[in-house]
């Protein structure tokens, strides 16, 4: 059925096509934007103190380096589903009494445990958020902050106050039922909003050669932004050679063909993501995400590419 635009203005009119709650919500709290810059200056000042060490580290908790695909989203797992499995355990404890309470003892700080290393990598990713993205991502990191909090109360009742067992349960349980909401928050920070995902995940681009200018339209050193069968594509000669990369940083979208150029690696002018020229790969993050990289030809003046591989 096709809608036309007068329909789609009464659809709007009486409230039928409308932004999302959380988001119109969320477009209001202007007080996040404070505590959001806070926390990242917070993240930024501590990589900082560890002087090149500090740079590792960060590169690592985003996943650039080891893991190479977001880090944050494959840890989440572990402390959602240690504390599930925990206050399962708890609630068969109370109510029946054959799962020893050590079992559920155990899915809390195994979560607990797990939820430090997941803060660590998601305030590193939250470190790059602007925006709309950042309100979400501060929702989502200090719902999670105060998940652990109490957590941590909880194993401390269940440790120095036995007798206070049930209470600590019931905080664990209603923890347990704020991680869902944080998780749900993080959730769309990724697939609604597009936080870490590759942001080249969408293009098609060019499997035959194609033409996108002439051999002096690419001088020695300087890079170039053309469009190859809608893929954004930057193009830079070096030593007389050419060579051409996706010019859509990977991470968020930056601007490539804006960036700082030095030798074969070009850094994003957004979060400073490294690139190398040739094969497209992410030596520095945030991003974690090569570039799709180009195969570049010149022929009687004029200069072809296409895609070394296959987008997805
Ligand atoms: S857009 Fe973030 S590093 Fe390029």
């Amino acid at each position: 059925m096709e809608i036309d635009s007068r329909q789609i203005r009464r659809l709007i009119r009486q409230g039928r096509s409308r932004e999302r709650t959380f988001d119109r919500v969320l477009r209001r709290q202007g007080w996040l934007d404070p505590v959001g810059e806070t926390i990242q200056k917070a993240v930024g000042a501590f990589y900082d103190s560890l002087g090149a060490p500090g740079k590792s580290l960060k590169d690592l908790m985003h996943g650039t380096t080891v893991l190479g695909h977001p880090l944050h989203p494959a840890i989440t797992d572990l402390p959602i589903g240690a504390w599930s499995v925990g206050v399962l355990a708890d609630w068969l404890f109370v109510t029946t009494g054959r799962v020893p309470a050590v079992a559920g003892d155990l899915g809390l700080a195994i979560g607990v445990a797990a939820a430090i290393v997941a803060a660590m990598t998601g305030y590193t990713d939250h470190h790059e958020t602007v925006g709309h993205g950042r309100r979400a991502a501060t929702v989502h990191g200090l719902t999670m902050t105060v998940v652990v909090v109490i957590e941590l109360v909880s194993m401390g009742m269940r440790l120095w106050a036995p007798d206070m067992r049930t209470a600590a349960i019931v905080l664990a349980t209603g923890a347990w039922l704020l991680a869902v909401v944080g998780g749900y928050v993080g959730g769309h920070l990724t697939f609604a909003m597009g936080t870490v995902v590759n942001h080249n995940a969408f293009f098609e681009g060019p499997m035959e050669f194609v033409r996108v200018g002439s051999r002096e339209d690419f001088p020695e050193g300087e890079m170039k932004r053309v469009e190859a069968e809608g893929l954004p594509v930057v193009i830079m000669r070096r030593e007389g050679l050419l060579h051409a990369i996706g010019a859509v940083c990977s991470h968020a979208g930056g601007p490539l063909q804006e960036g700082k150029l030095e030798g074969e690696v070009v850094t994003c002018p957004w979060h400073y993501s490294r690139f190398r020229f040739g094969d497209g790969k992410v030596v520095g993050g945030p991003a974690t995400f090569d570039q799709p990289p180009l195969l570049v030809r010149e022929r009687g003046g004029a200069v072809e590419v296409k895609l070394a591989h296959p987008l997805r």
